[in-house]
């Protein structure tokens, strides 16, 4: 096993997490440091383990800083295309893509009044990053779509979602809290074409939507109600709804919805459904 001492001296050799890019390579140095830095009672070697976690957190606020200009000039996704190479990921844990995401949109920390949601509404939890980068390939998502992020969260759908590929992006969240941060990390990247709104799933606007997101926001009849809305739009217009977790069995019964995924059915990945009435 590896120990404080023999991984310290490694990295204070080392050049390779030094590299302004390197985030995925600090955040995994970091997290062993971490942990090895718990029992350890040499003062000496507790304090060269602090300054090097000390340089990788230097490093990484100024490559957040530069990813964030890149967003800014309208050229985020270049700077982000080192990290988008997910294949077609699972599970619903984070990784260090989410320390990056997390690093980039910079977002406060949310005071919530009452953090238990009513009956049939799930509560906060992000979509991993990996499934974004996943969702918005596998949907084949433009700029010439309308996002819209269903139970939106602090915004990590729609703003990604618009730096990767342009469509015009809106998230709907009944908790106040979540939506003050989530705009305030919008205005600070001045992307003029993402907004998250306040206000219940069941009432949003969903007259120019072409893809619908839901992580699994909520179950029951308000899915259901959700779904028949969507269902009414899907007459109008070709549209696409991008489901992960166990509301993607609930779509997978709809008989307006079709899927070329072999197990629509899964609640561990994205799941892409088409609309299917015809004359689209
Ligand atoms: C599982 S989280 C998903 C967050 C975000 N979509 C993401 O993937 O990162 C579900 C979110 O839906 C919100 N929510 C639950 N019921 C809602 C409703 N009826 N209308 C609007 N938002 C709702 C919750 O407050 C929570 O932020």
């Amino acid at each position: 096993m590896e120990s404080l001492a023999s991984i310290v001296s490694f990295l204070e050799q080392e050049e390779g997490w030094r590299q302004p890019s390197a985030f995925l390579w600090r955040a995994d140095a970091a997290d062993r440091l971490d942990l090895l830095l718990l029992g350890e009672h040499d003062a000496a070697l507790h304090a060269r383990a602090t300054d090097l976690l000390d340089a990788m957190d230097a490093l990484d606020r100024d490559g957040f800083a530069a990813i964030r200009d890149a967003v800014r000039r309208g050229e985020g996704r270049e700077a982000l295309a080192p990290w988008l190479d997910v294949g077609v990921p699972t599970g619903q844990h984070y990784d260090v893509l989410d320390h990056l995401l997390a690093g980039v949109l910079d977002l406060r920390e949310p005071h919530v009044e009452r953090p238990v949601p009513p009956p049939e509404m799930v509560f906060y939890q992000p979509t991993p990053t990996r499934h974004i980068v996943d969702g918005v390939r596998r949907a084949r998502i433009s700029a010439d779509d309308v996002v819209l992020d269903l139970g939106a969260g602090l915004g990590h759908v729609p703003i990604l979602v618009n730096v990767l590929s342009g469509a015009r992006a809106i998230g709907v969240e009944r908790e106040p809290a979540y939506v003050d941060s989530a705009m305030d990390a919008v205005r600070a990247l001045e992307l003029d074409d993402v907004s998250i709104v306040q206000g219940d799933a069941r009432d949003a606007d969903l007259s120019m939507v072409t893809v619908y997101y839901l992580f699994t926001p909520f179950v029951g009849t308000i899915l259901r109600d959700v779904a028949a809305k969507i269902e009414q739009e899907a007459r109008r217009r070709a549209v696409r709804v991008v489901s992960l977790g166990p509301c993607s069995r609930t779509f997978a019964r709809m008989d307006w919805l079709r899927s070329d995924d072999p197990l629509p059915t899964a609640a561990d990945r994205i799941v892409v459904f088409r609309s299917t009435f015809a004359g689209r």
